[in-house]
């Protein structure tokens, strides 16, 4: 099918039917996607077939995706399924399907230079300067995710602090003992992000959480008040809008204060919580966040981008290219030609080459509009309330964290209650259900641990989740609990 000369087809009538037949079969798998699994485990020769040798010839795209329908499809994790609902992961939509094929089709490298994608990148800045009410001076820039857009956060503070010259010198040079702070329920990305920018995860203050459990706002400023006291240099203050655990959002407005008072850069990690802005529900509980430094979330959690998008939002521009840019005589820009339009993402970021997230995003925003996807972000929360609802009328269920927002924590605690099984029990048992529901393939929820004891987690983020699923979890908890606290050894 293969010309001699390049790798474009020669048959294009050919290679057209074939480009049809495989943008069918995922329109048909989106379409039926209900009638699958969520997920299953994978059969050792499906896995087998990925651990072949390197081909020296090649093989036919008919046999190819016959291939990816057979042994790739059946076997991703499930989070386009509407049953999905583990960890924070959002469901795609068939728009932003297609968008990625036409971004794979221009094979834009967005990294700079004077070209359309640029602007469109800039298009999804202004829209998000205007989200989250930041200054016309603001930056912007997408990356894989928010573990990344968190550590180039960190970056950009620890530059901001020690100044420039720390790029050339490396950190120790200051022999300054600079110190982070956040929730202990902030996402393990931000200590990992300490420890990438060369700090150590031991200068990250992990402040215990009140009973809501956002960061204690009087254990923090005591935490502050005793690193100075020892010498250390408060420079930065995480705050977290939607924990990954249960989706509480710290007192942002308060930490805005707190971090201004001590002169700290205040970032929020924001992965899903902060597209929260689109919901007029949830948004005036996300205040505070238009005074931050920066801002890390994601369009493919809530925002149902397909993956991934990133992105990193800064209060000043500046800020991003003091940490970022670092010009090269191949990368000389000028006023016109390719090489204009500067700044370029570049030097906004680590990376050089990169896609096109931006068109999947805009595309996304702009067909369904911020008033729908708000919507879609209230329903996620409703069924989060939903759920929440009957486990507290289930005796055999019990509420683990107050719902914030979506995300549910809970267990099978079986009749009469808790007494008859022993903590570790219950651990293992409720453990053995979430595999066991995982197996199944109807609902599959994923789980933690809440002060110590483990959970069932259900984060509703796919916006093909609807109440009947919602209904299946909790018949599928019970059915199986009860099978799995019948074989329990009574205490
Ligand atoms: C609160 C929070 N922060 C950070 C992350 C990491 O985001 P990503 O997976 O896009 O890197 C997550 C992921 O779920 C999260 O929930």
């Amino acid at each position: 099918m293969h010309s001699d000369d390049s790798l474009d087809p020669t048959d294009w009538p050919a290679f057209r039917a074939q480009a049809h037949a495989m943008l069918d079969d995922m329109l048909n798998y989106t379409e039926q996607l209900r009638a699958r699994p969520v997920w299953q485990p994978i059969p050792a020769p499906i896995r087998a077939h990925f651990q072949e040798q390197l081909p020296q010839h090649g093989t036919d795209l008919t046999e190819l995706h016959h291939q990816f329908m057979h042994d790739i499809v059946p076997y991703a994790i499930g989070n386009a399924h509407p049953g999905f609902m583990g960890w924070v992961q959002g469901g795609g939509t068939p728009v932003g399907m297609l968008a990625e094929m036409l971004s794979a089709g221009l094979n834009a490298n967005v990294g700079g230079r004077e070209q359309i994608p640029i602007e469109v990148e800039r298009q999804i800045l202004h829209w998000m300067r205007e989200l989250f009410a930041f200054p016309a001076s603001a930056g912007g820039v997408f990356v894989t995710g928010t573990s990344m857009a968190n550590f180039m956060a960190v970056v950009i503070a620890r530059n901001r602090f020690l100044g420039n010259q720390s790029r050339r010198t490396g950190i120790s040079e200051s022999g300054k003992k600079l110190t982070a702070y956040t929730s202990a329920g902030a996402h393990g990305c931000v200590a990992k992000a300490m420890d990438l920018a060369g700090f150590g995860t031991a200068a990250l203050r992990q402040i215990p959480m009140n009973d809501a459990f956002q960061i204690d706002l009087q254990k923090l400023a005591q935490q502050i008040a005793i690193d100075q006291a020892e010498g250390d240099e408060p420079f930065l203050i995480v705050g977290s809008a939607g924990t990954v655990d249960v989706g509480a959002i710290d007192d942002l407005a308060a930490l805005a204060d707190l971090a201004q008072q001590h002169q700290c850069w205040f970032h929020v990690d924001g992965a899903y919580g902060a597209l929260g802005m689109l919901s007029a529900q949830i948004a005036p509980r996300l205040t505070g966040i238009e005074r931050a430094a920066s801002i890390a979330f994601d369009f493919h959690k809530w925002g149902q981008v397909p993956y991934d998008a990133g992105y990193l939002l800064v209060r000043n521009i500046q800020d991003q290219l003091d940490s970022f840019s670092a010009p090269a005589n191949y990368l000389q820009r000028e006023t016109r030609g390719m090489a204009a339009n500067s700044p370029w993402p570049c030097d906004l970021g680590p990376d050089l080459s990169r896609g096109f997230r931006a068109l999947k995003t805009w595309f996304t925003i702009a067909a369904f509009g911020t008033q729908k996807l708000g919507q879609i972000i209230d329903n996620t929360c409703a069924l989060a309330q939903y759920l929440a609802r009957s486990i507290q009328e289930e005796p055999k269920l019990e509420l683990m964290a107050p719902v914030s927002l979506n995300i549910v924590c809970f267990r099978y605690t079986g009749l009469p209650d808790l007494k008859n099984m022993t903590i570790e029990q219950a651990d293992v048992l409720n453990n053995e259900l979430v595999i066991r529901l995982q197996e199944a393939g109807l609902v599959a929820p994923s789980s933690t641990l809440i002060n110590g004891q483990f959970a069932i987690r259900a984060a509703f983020v796919n916006h093909r989740t609807t109440r009947a699923d919602v209904d299946t979890l909790v018949l599928s908890v019970l059915r199986l609990g009860d099978a799995l606290f019948a074989s329990t050894k009574p205490q």
